[in-house]
């Protein structure tokens, strides 16, 4: 079974989606961390985005595996911690905008899904890696308080940070993932819309699993 999560940045999928997940014993699979990989890897050997050839190149190199606990390895090497600092942020929405880099996460992704059940959070799973996942949610926040609880987390981990930096990531990242051509930020026409904005983790994971609960016992 695949159950779909998505949503603008910071708007608490990744939370969600592991608390779901454990709750119901699947396989949790965050495909912003595989873009992420994606983007430090760019940046480490000096991709071209310009450059279909050295991009395919460079693509062709990177192997993924997750461990437990969301660790990411990228060709053995555990990246989990650097994916999530600045540098790679400020690039992740250009390089996940490219086909060749599409192309092989979503290989990758239904890969994963094709023998567990899984809750996969991203930006285009509900509408174009699992448009038939048996439940899509779309998990949006008001863009404020999204930036109180990022700010929260990278000071936390990483110490010096602005929070006016932290707002404006977020806009232009939603605006960059919501504009592009190639599978962008959408909610699937079917996807129930889960507003957290004065919700706490618990309160949004209780909903998603009452929802599904109710559906799989034909509640409602
Ligand atoms: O955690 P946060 O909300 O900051 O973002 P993320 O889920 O780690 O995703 C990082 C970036 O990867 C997004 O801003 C998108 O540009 C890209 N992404 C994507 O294009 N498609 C996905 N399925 C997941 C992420």
């Amino acid at each position: 079974m695949i159950i779909a999560i998505d949503g603008p940045a910071a708007s608490g999928k990744s939370t969600t989606a592991k608390k779901v997940a454990e709750k119901l014993s699947f396989t949790h699979l965050d495909t912003g961390a595989m873009y992420r990989a994606v983007t430090l890897f760019f940046l480490d050997n000096k991709t071209v985005l310009s450059d279909p050839d050295q991009i395919q190149y460079a693509v062709n190199l990177i192997r993924l595996k997750f461990l437990k606990d969301q660790i990411l390895l990228m060709n053995d090497v555990d990246v989990s911690a650097e994916i999530r600092t600045g540098r790679v942020t400020e690039f992740v929405s250009e390089v996940s905008a490219l086909q060749q880099v599409r192309e092989k996460m979503v290989y990758l992704q239904r890969e994963i899904a094709k023998f567990q059940d899984v809750v996969v959070e991203g930006r285009d799973i509900g509408t174009h890696v699992f448009p038939d996942a048996k439940f899509k949610f779309f998990i949006v926040a008001d863009v404020e308080e999204r930036a109180r609880r990022r700010y929260d987390e990278l000071k936390n981990k990483f110490g010096d940070i602005n929070f006016n930096d932290v707002l404006l990531d977020l806009k232009g990242r939603d605006k960059k993932d919501a504009s592009r051509k190639i599978s962008p930020l959408k909610k699937a026409e079917d996807a129930i819309v889960i507003d957290t904005t004065s919700l706490t983790i618990d309160e949004q994971v209780d909903e998603i699993i009452d929802i599904i609960n109710n559906k799989i016992h034909n509640r409602s």
